[in-house]
C-alpha cells in the first residue's frame, strides 16, 4: 500500500499521473552498487525501461552505465551524464544514422545482432577514420520460462547470431579492421521469476560459446548478460528492492572456470525492470461504478494508452483504493476495474477484492515505474500522464 502521508499531497492532482517513490528508488540503485561491487559487475541501466530525465539522473549519479536500443536512447543517456565509456547499444535494427552517432560518441559497445549488421558498423568506423568497439549478441537458444513476447533468446526470436552462423561470425571478425572486438553478448528474456534454474542452464550454455570463440582465436575480454530479473507483481510490497543478490551470485558462481575460478572475461548485466518497476505507480480516479447484469465494474480515468501492460501482454498490476485508507473498516466487494479507451482489452483487473468503491476515489496501479510511462501513447486522442516524484518523506519533489 501506498504512504498514507502521500494522499493528501495528491489528492489535487489532476489524474491520471505516474507516481515516482524516489527514496525507493534510491534505496535499489544502492543495493545494486554494492552487489556489483560484491560480484565484480558492470550495471548498465536499461534504458527502454523508463527514460524519465530525473530516474536517469539519479541512476546516473550512482555511477552506472547505460544500455540503450535506439540513437535517441544512446543520445539522452549521453546528456544526462552517463559516461560514454559505459554506454552499450543493442538492437536487431540500428540505422546507419544511429551507428554513426553511436561511433563518433565513442560508446563502450554497439551490440551488433546479425553479420550484416557487423560489416556496416565496419563500414561506418572505416569512413569515420576510427575504431568501434562491438560486442556480438548471440542467441543462445534457452527458454527463460517468461511470457512469449517477452521471450528473446530462441531461435525462433529475431534477436543475436545463433550457432550455425558461429564459423562465419568468427571468420568475419578477424577481417574487420575497424572493430575493437570486446565480448559475447546475450539477453534471453524478460521479468524471469525463474532465476537460479534459467540463469544456471544460460551460464553453462555462456562458458561452452565462450571456449568455441577462444578455440578461434578471438579473444573475450568482456561477457554481457544482459537483464531480465522479474518483480514481483502480486505483492509489491513484500520485496521492493527485487533479489538482486540472487541473480548476482547464480551469474557469478555460474560462469566459475572448471578450476573454480572467476572467469578471466568482466562480467556485465543490464537490469532495467528490476530497477525501476516498484517506484512507480500509476495514480487514477474512479469515474463510474457501473452495475453490469452479474458484475460491478469500476471505471477508472487511466487506461490501456498510460499503461499498456495488461492489455498487450495480459500482464498482472496490483490495484488498490487509496481513498478507502480512508475509511477503515469499510466491505470488501468484488469488481472488474477498466479503464476508459474503447477495447474491451483495456482492463486493469477481473474479479478483484477491494474495499467497496466511490466515484472520485483515487486508486493506484502499483509496479508501473518499468514499461509503463516510456509505452504510453495518445490512442483515443487521450492526454498523456505526467509524472509526479516524492521523497521519502512524503513531499513532493517535481511536477510536470
Ligand atoms: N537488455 C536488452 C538487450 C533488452 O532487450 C532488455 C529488455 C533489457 C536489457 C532489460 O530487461 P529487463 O531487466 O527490463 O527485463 N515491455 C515488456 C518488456 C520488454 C523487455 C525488452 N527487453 C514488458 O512490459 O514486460
Amino acid at each position: 500500500m501506498l504512504d498514507i502521508n502521500i494522499l493528501d499531497k495528491i489528492k489535487e492532482i489532476r489524474t491520471p499521473f505516474y507516481l515516482y517513490d524516489m527514496e525507493l528508488l534510491e534505496n535499489t540503485v544502492r543495493e545494486v552498487v554494492r552487489l556489483s561491487e560484491k560480484y565484480g559487475m558492470e550495471v548498465h541501466y536499461a534504458v527502454k525501461a523508463n527514460a524519465n530525465a530525473r530516474i536517469l539522473d539519479c541512476i546516473a549519479s550512482h555511477g552506472l552505465g547505460a544500455d540503450c536500443v535506439s540513437g535517441n536512447e544512446v543520445l539522452f543517456a549521453l546528456e544526462r551524464g552517463f559516461p560514454a565509456g559505459k554506454i552499450a547499444f543493442s538492437g536487431v535494427g540500428k540505422t546507419d544514422w544511429e551507428i554513426e552517432a553511436a561511433v563518433r560518441n565513442g560508446i563502450f559497445s554497439l551490440n551488433c545482432e546479425s553479420l550484416p549488421e557487423i560489416e556496416v558498423v565496419d563500414s561506418i568506423a572505416r569512413k569515420l577514420n576510427t575504431r568501434a568497439g562491438i560486442f556480438v549478441r548471440i542467441n543462445p537458444n534457452i527458454d527463460a520460462h517468461t511470457h512469449k513476447y517477452i521471450t528473446t533468446g530462441l531461435e525462433e526470436n529475431k534477436f543475436g547470431v545463433s550457432e550455425h552462423e558461429f564459423d562465419a561470425l568468427a571468420d568475419l571478425l578477424q577481417r574487420c579492421e575497424h572493430l575493437d572486438f570486446k565480448g559475447l553478448h546475450f539477453h534471453i528474456g524478460s521479468q524471469i521469476l525463474d532465476v537460479e534454474d534459467v540463469y544456471a542452464t544460460e551460464c553453462s550454455r555462456v562458458r561452452d560459446i565462450v571456449s568455441y570463440f577462444e578455440g578461434k582465436g578471438l579473444r573475450i575480454a568482456h561477457v554481457d548478460l544482459g537483464g531480465g530479473l522479474g518483480v514481483d507483481y502480486t505483492d509489491p510490497d513484500s520485496r521492493p528492492v527485487p533479489d538482486f543478490e540472487t541473480w548476482f551470485r547464480t551469474l557469478a558462481e555460474g560462469l566459475r572456470t572448471d578450476s573454480g575460478h572467476a572467469p578471466s572475461y568482466r562480467l556485465h548485466v543490464e537490469p532495467g525492470r528490476s530497477i525501476v518497476a516498484q517506484c512507480g505507480t500509476l495514480v487514477t480516479r474512479l469515474i463510474y461504478v457501473k452495475h453490469g447484469a452479474d458484475k460491478t465494474f469500476l471505471i477508472t480515468d487511466a487506461g490501456m494508452n498510460d499503461l499498456i501492460r495488461p492489455a498487450l501482454y495480459g500482464a498482472y498490476h496490483k490495484v488498490e483504493n487509496l481513498s478507502a485508507l480512508t475509511r477503515p473498516g469499510s466491505a470488501e466487494k468484488k469488481y472488474d476495474v477498466v479503464g476508459p479507451v474503447c477495447e474491451s482489452s483495456d482492463v486493469w483487473g477481473e474479479g478483484r477484492i477491494l474495499p467497496e468503491s466511490f466515484r472520485g476515489d483515487l486508486m493506484a496501479i502499483r509496479s508501473a515505474g518499468a514499461y509503463g510511462q516510456v509505452m504510453a501513447c495518445r490512442y483515443n486522442m487521450r492526454d498523456l500522464a505526467p509524472a509526479v516524484y516524492y521523497d521519502g518523506k512524503g513531499e513532493i519533489l517535481e511536477q510536470y
